[in-house]
């Protein structure tokens, strides 16, 4: 089966390699042509635009930085791929946007008789390359069947939510842990330190305690070597607390500590680490930048 994918950056590229590996055909479009050279080299081919690529498949995947980008990508663009895709054809969004966003995307394509999913992953930059990705789903049982192969090529579980916006829901539930567990492990490591304590005692005390969040312990070397090479860039850490807080608006909901771990990655991005893996936060409590 032939399909598009879309946003060929830390994520998109792993994901798109799997799909490749268990046999699918690609045809692939990214902003920045040259991330795609090395699957274009395993046999992928390679679409001029996302117009271009809406006309040539019936799936077309989505892995965006932001909501912005994909309402560019699908809509906005003289080159958006939604009004050349075919009737009846499938656009999965894995990007992870805001419950209301992906709704609103929903309707965009059913105006033109697309149907839609919203299935933004849990798991980083080892998970998308292990094939070992979360899907959180939004949209009917049937399209969640015909997708289901392609989430089994990437990943290692599948939770259908209910209707559209349903996935990206849950992806605001999951990160709002994410970032806060984040926050408050750094704090912890620097008020520790202040303490007299190493990181590796830190660690070694910490790392099978139940108040420790497991995927803490995935970063701990590079806590140990202050290495900040990204992962899971820091400026979507921070764009995912403001499309959280932006629900939170939504559905009348307090959001009081992730707020305050929000405005924390706004400061790390002021303080030029937008890039860094969102672990960075730790530099901007320990003083170090
Ligand atoms: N990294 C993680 O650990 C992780 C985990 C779970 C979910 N996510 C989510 O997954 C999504 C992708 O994350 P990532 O880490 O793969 O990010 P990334 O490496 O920064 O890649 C972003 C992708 O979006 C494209 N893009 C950005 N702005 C664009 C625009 N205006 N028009 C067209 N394309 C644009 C980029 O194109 P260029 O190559 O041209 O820049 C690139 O393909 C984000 O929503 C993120 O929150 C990330």
């Amino acid at each position: 089966m032939k399909i598009g994918f879309i946003g060929l950056g830390i994520m998109g590229s792993r994901m798109a390699a799997n799909l490749l590996n268990k046999g699918y055909e690609l045809v692939l479009y990214n902003r920045t042509r040259e991330k795609a050279e090395p699957l274009l080299e395993l046999g992928a081919s390679w679409a001029d635009s996302p117009m271009d690529l809406g006309q040539r498949v019936k799936i077309v995947i989505t892995m965006l930085s932001t909501p912005e980008a994909v309402g560019e990508t699908a809509l906005h663009g003289r080159h958006s791929f939604l009004d050349t895709m075919s009737a009846e054809a499938l656009w999965i969004d894995c990007t992870t946007v805001n419950p209301s966003f992906s709704r609103r995307m929903a309707e965009e394509a059913a105006a033109r008789k697309i149907r839609f999913l919203d299935a933004p992953v849990a798991g980083s930059k080892g998970p998308a390359e292990a094939g070992q990705l979360v899907f959180f789903v939004g949209g009917s049982d049937q399209d969640v069947e015909t997708a289901r192969p392609l989430f089994e090529a990437m990943g290692k579980a599948i939770f259908p939510m209910g209707g559209h916006g349903t996935g990206s829901a849950m992806k605001m539930v999951n990160n709002i842990i994410l970032g806060q567990a984040m926050t408050a492990f750094s704090e912890a490591l620097v008020f520790g330190e202040a303490l007299g304590m190493t990181k590796h005692a830190i660690f070694d005390t910490l790392a099978s305690s139940p108040v420790t969040a497991p995927f803490v312990n995935s970063k701990r070397r590079k806590f140990e070597e202050d290495d900040y090479a990204v992962e899971f860039p820091l400026q979507w850490m921070h764009k995912d607390l403001h499309l959280a807080a932006e629900t939170a608006y939504e559905a009348g909901a307090a959001l009081p500590g992730m707020n305050a771990a929000k405005e924390l990655f706004a400061l790390a991005k002021r303080k030029g680490l937008a890039e860094e893996d969102f672990m960075a936060v730790y530099k901007v409590l320990a003083g170090k930048q």
